[in-house]
């Protein structure tokens, strides 16, 4: 069984003027595909703290896959996939292309999503989306090519 933490980047989440519904969308598709959630992490759209956190994840073991979810658009504080490529020591491209070339197919707005992948140590990190639809969309997309990729890494 893999393990997994779920990150959610959002301002709002982080003082409590939204619900995180994101992560809950993570979290079922994950324990509904067999993986043990370990971790659900709500931070502020910040980059020293993103950084700080992905790093002791990977580097504690803590889990074979850690997803995100937003801080991936336009707008000022939106600083995922730059926290994401300092701490990756190597890049995954295709997981983010995947992803947007089949959200492409159901919104022409998936180009906007600026998300990265990567894996630093033995653990694998993939950006997604902001929004609980596309967090659905593009994590059950994956999930299948993702179980292999994470048994050739442990
Ligand atoms: N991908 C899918 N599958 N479905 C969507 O609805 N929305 C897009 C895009 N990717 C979307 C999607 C939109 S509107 C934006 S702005 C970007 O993801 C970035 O989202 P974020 O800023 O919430 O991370």
């Amino acid at each position: 069984m893999f393990k997994a933490v779920v990150v959610c980047l959002s301002d709002k989440g982080y003082r409590g003027e939204r619900e995180d519904k994101s992560s809950q969308v993570m979290i079922e598709i994950l324990e509904k595909n067999n993986y043990e959630v370990v971790e659900n992490i709500l931070l502020p759209d910040d980059y020293y703290l993103l950084k700080h956190t992905l790093t002791e994840i990977c580097d504690l073991k803590k889990a074979d896959l850690v997803l995100t979810t937003g801080g991936t658009g336009f707008s000022k504080r939106d600083i995922t996939p730059e926290a994401t490529l300092e701490v990756i020591e190597k890049a995954v491209p295709g997981i983010p292309e995947a992803i947007r070339a089949y959200s492409m197919t159901i919104t022409k707005r998936a180009m906007l999503s600026r998300a990265v992948a990567g894996i630093r140590n033995d653990t694998l990190i993939i950006n997604m989306p902001g929004s609980p639809k596309a967090v659905k969309e593009s994590l059950e997309y994956i999930m299948s090519s993702l179980h292999h990729g994470l048994e050739i890494l442990k």
